[in-house]
């Protein structure tokens, strides 16, 4: 069974002044508070335990708002990153959650429209190292990118100037256990995080990726514009529970 891991920490900066007071998963799309979204796709994928990995500033926040998870029919779980320095750096927090099984990690602002419970149920059932999930954008340059070599994807590259496709990395992706192994040896980036990219490159150079491709809706609500997007989007695609 895969263990879930929500990444809700982070500084929100392309959201402030709002997130100087006001964490970016609570705010509404259509009529839920964001962090909802990633929970209920890793529910709709079958998963049933769920860390939610929070800043230190709005962990009393995340508990009175989700709770337990039984309103989700899933079980939560908390733990605080105590500093944002990365979401490789925030799954490593999973470790002891995770209990030697494969886990599903998926940012806190991100909202897909697709299902996934066939593709979680084959990467449970396959012995391969990782999975991401991709999805054709009009404006790639902002996100990882996938690069091609034939139909196999040899490279991501992070925000490139010049994407060598339009498939992005999104924020949803599934790993075997070894991934904490993998982020215990990275190294921070030029940024100074650690980034979870150079451990999908891993996982690409070992040859044990696999690729999900998401057909409906994604959108991450962490700028203005995306935010505003995503609301028009989860009220024309009629998003439910
Ligand atoms: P980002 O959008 O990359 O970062 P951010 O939320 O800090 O926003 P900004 O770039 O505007 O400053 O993060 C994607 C998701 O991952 C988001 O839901 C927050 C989460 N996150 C963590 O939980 N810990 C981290 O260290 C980072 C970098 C992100």
């Amino acid at each position: 069974m895969i263990k879930g891991v929500v990444l809700a920490g982070g500084k929100g900066t392309r959201l402030w002044p709002v997130t100087k007071v006001a964490g970016k998963h609570f705010l509404p799309v259509g009529d839920k508070p964001i962090i909802y979204y990633p929970i209920l796709t890793l529910k709709k994928a079958g998963v049933k335990d769920i860390l939610i990995v929070c800043g230190p500033e709005h962990t009393e926040q995340y508990v009175r708002l989700l709770g337990s998870g039984e309103e989700f029919g899933v079980n939560l779980y908390y733990t605080i990153q105590v500093e944002p320095v990365g979401i490789a750096h925030g799954l490593g927090l999973a470790k002891s959650f995770s209990d030697g099984k494969k886990v599903a990690l998926i940012l806190g602002d991100n909202i897909f429209g697709d299902e996934f419970s066939k593709a979680f149920a084959d990467f449970d059932r396959k012995d391969r190292g990782a999975a991401v999930v991709l999805k054709r954008v009009p404006d790639p340059h902002r996100f990882g990118v996938a690069k091609f070599n034939g139909r196999k994807v040899e490279r991501v590259i992070e925000k490139p100037k010049r994407p060598p496709s339009d498939l992005a990395v999104t924020g949803l992706y599934l790993y075997d256990n070894r991934v904490f192994d993998v982020i215990k040896n990275l190294k921070p980036s030029a940024r100074g995080e650690y980034e979870i990219t150079d451990v999908n490159n891993y996982y690409i150079n070992e040859g044990t990726m696999d690729f999900i491709r998401a057909k409906k809706f994604w959108i991450d609500a962490g700028t203005f514009e995306s935010l505003h997007r995503a609301n028009l989007l989860v009220r024309k695609h009629h998003y439910s529970k």
